[in-house]
Formats: structure tokens, sequence, C-alpha cells
């Protein structure tokens, strides 16, 4: 089966791929990345070389090279691929409006032109906008507040709109927020981690109270499998682990792990529109047979081990691109 995976050299997807050769031996994957900022060609070089594994320096914008690679035939795409910021969303939308929905367009054009086997779109529980109490099921009223999520809500949408429209074979995921090895340095946890190893300040937003739901990336990432095995064509499947923390009990964990004092946490000036609490209701997938395998207690672990057992990978993000945009971040506000 010949696999297009986009954003294979993010976070997530590299992850992915890792899953599928540990998993099967038939997939032959496709991996195109525009190596923004955010693709790391690090995340990638275990596969260089392995029979089955092609890279594909490109953007899902770019509808000429989308129609070549789709010519040649393809069976699934798992679109990954796409900003996926927040804070940047707020800095620079246009990014996020033309990767995640005009790329996502692209795509689904080929894909209706060359026919598919299945396309499983990657949205995100952010969709939903933040919730008080309870949590979000598929059928719910979809309210983003961030460009980043609007954007995703686009693409989200648009992958649904061609099942109805096309009838091609398309299935939308909305996960709640990741954690582990391989993730950029610009969000949360690893940020946190890395600062922590640092000595340097933890910048909690707000008030710390905002509430994340926290899945390690390789339960979700066996989540994307099966419903790309057992999930229905044109439906919309919530993934999620049910570690809901405030911000500052994560802060406070991660300085534990380390070994570090938790006064190291400051409060700062709370990110714009900051939704208070992601939750997602995940009987419709456990119904079907997939639940989260990884304790938030052992994967957080494993995470900090991984990122203090790394120094090399993430220490040339920050002094390099991301140094960049942090002041940035921080300058504007
Ligand atoms: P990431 O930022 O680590 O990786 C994104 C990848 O996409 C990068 O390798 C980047 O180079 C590539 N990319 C960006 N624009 C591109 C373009 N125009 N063409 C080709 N490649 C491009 O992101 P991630 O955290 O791995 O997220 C992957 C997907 O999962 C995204 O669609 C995101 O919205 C979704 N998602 C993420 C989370 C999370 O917690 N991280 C949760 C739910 C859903
Ligand atoms: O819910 C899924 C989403 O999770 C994904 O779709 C996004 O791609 C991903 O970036 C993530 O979005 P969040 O905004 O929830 O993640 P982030 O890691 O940026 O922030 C997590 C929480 O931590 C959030 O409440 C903001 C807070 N935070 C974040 C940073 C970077 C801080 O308090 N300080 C920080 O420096």
């Amino acid at each position: 089966m010949r696999v297009l995976v986009t954003g294979g050299a993010g976070f997530i997807g590299s992850n992915f791929i890792r899953l599928v050769f540990e998993k099967f031996t038939d997939w032959e994957i496709i991996n195109l990345d525009k190596l923004t900022y955010a693709g790391n060609p690090e995340n990638i070089k275990e596969f260089e070389g392995q029979s089955g594994y092609t890279f594909i320096q490109g953007d899902i914008c770019d509808s000429e090279l989308i129609d070549e690679i789709f010519k040649k035939g393809i069976d699934a795409v798992f679109n990954f691929a796409a900003e996926t910021h927040v804070d940047r969303s707020i800095m620079y939308g246009g990014d996020f409006i033309q990767t995640d929905v005009f790329g996502t367009f692209v795509l689904l054009e080929a894909a209706k032109k060359y026919g598919i086997g299945r396309f499983i779109q990657i949205s995100t529980d952010e969709v939903y906008g933040s919730i008080k109490e309870g949590s979000f099921k598929e059928t719910d009223a979809l309210n983003p507040s961030s460009p980043y999520s609007a954007s995703k809500l686009g693409a989200d949408r648009l992958a649904y709109a061609y099942h109805v429209t096309y009838k091609l074979p398309i299935i939308v995921t909305r996960c709640s927020n990741n954690y582990g090895p391989y993730q950029y340095p610009e969000k949360f946890i690893p940020l946190f981690i890395t600062h922590a190893i640092e000595g340097k300040d933890l910048p909690l937003y707000g008030d710390g109270t905002n509430v994340r739901d926290w899945i390690f990336v390789q339960d979700h990432n066996e989540a994307l499998i099966f419903v790309f095995d057992k999930g229905i064509d044109g439906e919309v499947y919530n993934i999620g682990a049910k570690n809901e923390f405030p911000n500052l009990e994560i802060a406070h964990k991660i300085c534990e792990l380390l070994k570090k004092p938790k006064d190291l946490v400051k409060l700062v000036k709370d990110r714009p529109g900051h939704d208070a609490r992601y939750s997602v209701d995940i009987s419709k997938i456990k119904a079907l047979g997939w639940e989260p395998k990884k304790s938030f207690e052992e994967g957080m672990k494993e995470t900090v081990e991984w990122y203090k057992a790394n120094p090399d990978w993430w220490e040339k993000i920050k002094s390099g691109a991301f140094k960049e945009y942090y002041e940035k971040w921080y300058k504007d506000r």
C-alpha cells in the first residue's frame, strides 16, 4: 500500500512513520514535508535508505507537485502537514490559512482527480473551542477561537464537504494535546522541560489554571492507524486520554521530575484569547475498540528522560530560528 504522509518531519508525523515501520512491512511511505521551522531532518534521519521510504521536500499547496505525486498512485493519505502553534497564529495568521486550509484543499482536489482508498484528515480538539464542564462529543457545535484552530476547522469541514459532495472516503480525527519525544520546544511541555534543564524561568500564561487533556504521541498515532482500519467514511472521531490537568500542575510535575525548584515557575502575561479548558468525549472511538495505553505518569517520565538524553536535538533548535520567534513573541506583548 502506497501511503502519502504529509508533515512527516514534524513531531507527530515523524513518530507516526516510526510506528508504521515498527508495525507493518507492507506500507510504502511517501513523506512530503516543506521543512518549515518545525520540520526537522533530524527527526527522520533514521528512515533514510530504508526500503519502502521516500522523502520529498515540498509544499502541500504546490498543486503541480501534488499532481505528480498522486499520478504515480496513492492508496491513502494521512494529512499531518500544518502550521500548528497557537501563539504563532496570533502573530502570523496568513501562513495558517495558506497551509492548513488551502493546502488541504489542494490534497483533496488531487484525491478527487486520481481517487483514494482512504484520506485521514488530522484535525484537532481545538475546533470545538473551550468548555467549562463536561466533554465535547463529535456532534457538538464548533467554536474555534484562535487563528490556528479556525484554520484547522476550515480544513476539517472542507474534508467533510469532499466526502459529502464527491463521495471521497474521508475520516476526520480530533485529538487532544500531544506530548512526547521530538516535540518542537516552542510548545508548553518541551519548552518547560528544556528551560528547566537550562535553569531558566518557566513562563506560565495567566494564572496557570487552564486545562488541557494530555495524550502520549504514540497513543494518538495508534488511534490514527486504528480509525484508518476500523473507522467509517465521513465520520469524525475524537481522540484523547482523559489526562486533564491545570497547566500549573504540569509545570510543577516537570520541576519534580527534573529535581528543580518549583519557584522556577513564573506567571506571565496571558495568551490573547487563551482557551480555558479543552475536553473531548472519546466514547465513540472507544466503542469501536481503541483506548490509550500510556499512563500520564509513565509518559511524562519517558518524555523528560528523552529531552535529558538528547540535548543536541533541542539546543540546536533553541539557539537557531526559535530564538528570533521567542524574543519577538515576548517583545510584542
Ligand atoms: P509540527 O508543527 O511539529 O509539524 C508540522 C509539520 O508540517 C512540519 O514538519 C512542517 O515542516 C510541515 N509543514 C508545514 N507546512 C507545510 C506545507 N505547506 N507543506 C508540507 N509540509 C508542511 O506539528 P505536530 O504537532 O506534529 O502536528 C501535526 C498535525 O497534528 C497538525 O495537523 C496538527 O494540527 C495536528 N494536531 C496536533 C496536536 C498536538 O498536540 N501537537 C493535537 C491534535 C492535532
Ligand atoms: O489541543 C490540541 C492542540 O494542542 C494542537 O492542535 C496544537 O497544534 C498544539 O499546539 C496544542 O495547542 P495548545 O495551545 O493547547 O498547546 P501549547 O503547548 O501551546 O500550550 C499548552 C498550554 O500551556 C496552554 O494552555 C498555554 C500554556 N502555555 C504555553 C506556552 C507555550 C504556557 O503557559 N506557557 C507557554 O510558554
